[in-house]
């Protein structure tokens, strides 16, 4: 274990308390996990009852109830995002399977300013009310973010034809499926004196990699689109292409990674004691102990600009690979969020407002699965 994923998560708690798993079932596991990653037509059975395996051994060692429940929610979730990234393979075909290997895309694109118009137009009062809020001192993402209702719900409609209109839609069919839609918008304010994406922690994070993060799932393609002018003062969008394939994850650290923020999010009354709270989730002290209970070979978080130290030979990648997307209403940052890294809304000055928009199938699914996939951003 030597890549720089492994660099950054070094155990903070005595190495004899973490869990000890089986290296040859980890290799076997990992070679069918990396099987599934790269063919289109395997079987999920084994990779399924490896993971099944593992994480038996895992919970034969947990002592408290939290453990079992830590251990427990991963394996679960592990399980159904697997599914959900095979099922999501299975309906590529031949030539999007292999553009979706070997592409990350991730590229900006202008929307016609009649369909900004119409954004600014819909979500007039919107930005009014939390800008509002934000005077008011709600601060946090959460504070500032609208996600549901009839507003989001009609500047989807817009959002989706003004993709359509400006090539995106077909260029996403290459990489992903065919009938991609819009099934999720948030409108986002950003204001000046926030403070959610600051690292809690003196000793790790910074400017260059806090809140840098890849997305959990791997078959939404999302677009960041500005409806305010943002500049490099106002939290920009970055993305830093090939950063993700630095990492060097085990196929099964990535799986991990994907849903490990679920598991703090879904139980953070059992994870995180009020007194022990941070804003940042994987800093909370009762979870930070249970990661590094996790043998390192499962060891990584979706969400680990945070984690980054200064200094450390990850922060020069993220210094050298970085693109910042500037621009006015309409510039349209369009991304595979869940293989480049990326972040944004990180504001020193001023205010931005933006559209978060995820592409998938099922538009009926709307309202259900809107606040869901967001949550995962
Ligand atoms: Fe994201």
């Amino acid at each position: 274990m030597n890549s720089i994923a492994d660099s950054i998560y070094v155990s903070e708690e005595p190495v004899d308390k973490s869990w000890i798993v089986d290296q040859q079932l980890v290799a076997e596991l990992n070679l069918s996990l990396y099987q599934l990653k790269i063919k289109n037509d395997c079987s999920e059975s084994l990779a399924l009852s490896q993971l099944d395996q593992l994480f038996e051994s895992l919970i034969a060692q947990v002592e408290t109830p939290m453990e079992n429940r830590f251990v427990s929610d991963i394996h679960e979730f592990c399980r159904a995002r697997l599914k959900e990234e095979l099922r999501f393979k299975q309906k590529l075909s031949p030539d999007q399977f292999r553009c979706w290997t070997n592409e990350r895309i991730a590229y900006v694109a202008i929307l016609d300013p009649l369909y900004v118009s119409l954004l600014k137009f819909l979500t007039v009062f919107k930005r009014k009310h939390l800008e509002q809020r934000a005077r008011q001192g709600l601060q946090k993402r959460t504070d500032l973010t609208v996600d549901s209702g009839i507003t989001i719900f009609l500047s989807s409609i817009v959002l989706e034809f003004a993709m359509r209109n400006a090539g995106v839609l077909e260029r996403l069919k290459l990489s992903f499926s065919n009938d991609l839609k819009v099934i999720g918008a948030a409108l986002e304010l950003s204001v000046s004196g926030s403070t959610w994406w600051r690292s809690s922690s003196k000793e790790f994070g910074g400017i260059n990699t806090d809140y840098a993060h890849f997305d959990e799932a791997i078959e939404s393609p999302k677009a960041i689109v500005y409806l305010s002018h943002v500049g490099s003062e106002s939290g920009p969008t970055e993305f830093y292409p090939g950063l993700f394939e630095s990492l060097g994850l085990t196929p099964l650290q990535e799986l991990v990674s994907r849903v490990i923020g679920r598991v703090d999010n879904n139980r953070r009354r059992v994870f995180c004691k009020e007194s022990q709270y941070s804003e940042i989730p994987s800093h909370a002290k009762d979870f930070r102990s249970l990661l590094f209970r996790l043998p390192a070979e499962l060891r990584f978080i979706s969400h680990f600009g945070w984690d980054v130290p200064e200094s450390h030979k990850l922060e020069s990648e993220f210094i050298s690979k970085k693109n910042t997307v500037l621009g006015g209403p309409g510039t349209a940052l369009i991304f595979d969020g869940g293989r480049v890294v990326h972040r944004g809304g990180l504001i020193r000055t001023g205010e931005r407002a933006v559209f978060q928009v995820v592409f998938g199938h099922n538009r009926s699914r709307f309202f259900r699965s809107v606040l869901f996939r967001l949550r995962r951003k």
